[in-house]
């Protein structure tokens, strides 16, 4: 029976599939498209998002986007490295045993972008501090969604004034941080073109959803 067993651990290897991008891109938008969409293919997912996803690392998320406190670069990127930690192992790793599909968010490619490049910690730090914190496990794929700041920014302006998201921090940014966050994502995707796939965000929804869909493994489809 060594075959059905090779099998069976094969269809339980789950898949990892993280969005990026800066604020106001449409993450949860599509995030919630694409978890409805593998849904009704009869796929199990997990859907999540950093800092946040388990009991732990939903308190620091707290205190990382409370704009009453400020914690400095190091403080601010052991807090996300903690939190990430926490929710690799309670619940990224344990699903993808259980062959689900992981939808997450927000990864590690936001640390190597906001505190890397943006906020100056240095890539290569961060990137040691991430292989730390995850152990080593790196998505399967990653959908940076991709559009103009301004535009983006007055999306998410709008959606926080109506009350339907949670004041963030990093809003508040000049325009000058959000521009070299854009920048920060367009230069990941061209370090790792494999994993990271740049989709233009603006548009309807359902056009940007259309743009995702052909992106996904094989097997997902
Ligand atoms: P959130 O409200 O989820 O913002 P968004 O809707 O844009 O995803 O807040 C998450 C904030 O945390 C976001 O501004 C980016 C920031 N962040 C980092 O700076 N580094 C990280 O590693 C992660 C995961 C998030």
């Amino acid at each position: 029976m060594v075959a059905g067993t090779a099998i069976l651990s094969a269809m339980a290897k789950g898949w990892f599939i993280t969005f990026e991008g800066g604020e106001g891109t449409g993450k949860s938008t599509q995030l919630r498209l694409l978890n409805d969409w593998l849904r009704a293919l009869g796929h199990r997912t997990v859907h999540s998002r950093e800092p946040g996803g388990t009991p732990v690392a939903e308190a620091v998320r707290a205190i990382l986007l409370d704009p009453a406190l400020e914690p400095d670069g190091l403080s601010e990127i052991f807090l996300l490295e903690a939190a990430r930690h926490d929710h690799v192992e309670r619940v990224v790793r344990p699903a993808m045993a259980a062959g689900a599909v992981v939808l997450c968010d927000r990864f590690t490619d936001s640390s190597l972008v906001y505190q890397g490049l943006v906020r100056g910690l240095g890539w290569d730090e961060v990137e040691t501090l991430n292989h730390l914190a995850t152990g080593g496990l790196a998505p399967d794929l990653t959908i940076v969604l991709d559009m103009d700041p301004e535009v983006a920014l007055a999306r998410a302006h709008t959606r926080n004034s109506e009350g339907t998201a949670r004041e963030n921090r990093l809003d508040d940014e000049p325009a000058e941080f959000h521009r070299r966050v854009r920048e920060g994502f367009l230069e990941l995707a061209e370090r790792e073109p494999d994993r990271v796939r740049v989709i233009a965000a603006d548009g309807p929804p359902e056009k940007v959803f259309a743009r995702i869909h052909p992106v996904l493994p094989e097997a997902l489809r």
